[in-house]
């Protein structure tokens, strides 16, 4: 087992109207094995965007635990300090937001390129790598150096999974990966996923569309609003 998350909760304070609490959502149990895809289910506003998060510890849980078994060791990422959990995100695990988060100015091919930088590869290598990601996605030769700010939703989508997916670990969360993309795009991502399956990556998705989820799925959890 690679990750397992038992008993789950999160609970919002809103302190700016006097500490209002707001259910995010609770009682979350599942786990996932090495090179299988968990989907998240549930209607709008259940939690599944927060249940990510929450794994990758943007959020804090309110309870429950987060169990990463990893070569080196198991780590309760529920419990870990801010500063282990950091090194953890770096060596084991992805997220791709729901919508593209850069810096101005930063060229399509740099921001592709940068986390098989941040592994180790040269400079050049990984801009041919992010340049050859970026052209089976379908995005425009001249728009490469460009940044993707002023891109299409479905452009910056793109760009924002090839980056995600470039320099992989071995735990990928994915928030609407497809959303806002088409047809052909969606099954070209869907082949990427498959892959990263093939080569034992785990991965935790929110599918707004029932058929990507479907077809990529090994297990489907339910998510009670
Ligand atoms: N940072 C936050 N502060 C307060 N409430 C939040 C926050 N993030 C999410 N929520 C609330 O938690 C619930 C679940 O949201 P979310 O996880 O985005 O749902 P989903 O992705 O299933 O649509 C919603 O009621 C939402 O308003
Ligand atoms: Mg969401």
């Amino acid at each position: 087992m690679r990750l397992e998350v038992k008993n789950l909760a999160k609970r919002f304070t809103i302190h700016t109207r006097g500490g209002v609490e707001i259910e995010g959502f609770s009682n979350i149990s599942f786990s996932v094995k090495k090179g299988s895809f968990l989907s998240l289910r549930g209607s709008s506003g259940s939690g599944k965007s927060s249940v990510l998060k929450t794994i990758y510890r943007s959020y804090l849980p309110s309870g429950g635990a987060i169990c990463l078994h990893t070569d080196e060791g198991s780590y309760d990422l529920a419990k870990v300090s801010d500063s282990a959990m950091l090194e953890i995100r770096e060596r084991y695990i992805g997220y791709v937001s729901q919508f593209l988060q850069v810096l101005p100015r930063i060229g399509a091919v740099d921001i592709v390129a940068t986390p098989l930088v941040q592994k180790g590869e040269s400079e050049a290598v990984a801009k041919q790598k992010a340049r050859e990601m970026l052209d089976f996605f379908g995005i425009k030769e001249e728009l490469f150096s460009l940044s993707p700010l002023t891109f299409s939703g479905g452009e910056q989508q793109r760009v924002n999974i090839a980056k995600g997916i470039i320099a992989p670990k071995m735990l990928l969360l994915l928030d609407e990966p497809t959303a806002s993309l088409d047809a052909t795009n969606r099954k070209k991502v869907l082949e990427k996923l498959h892959t990263l399956k093939n080569e034992g990556v785990s991965m935790i998705g929110i599918f707004h569309d029932k058929a990507s989820m479907e077809e990529i799925s090994n297990e489907i959890y339910d998510i009670q609003g």
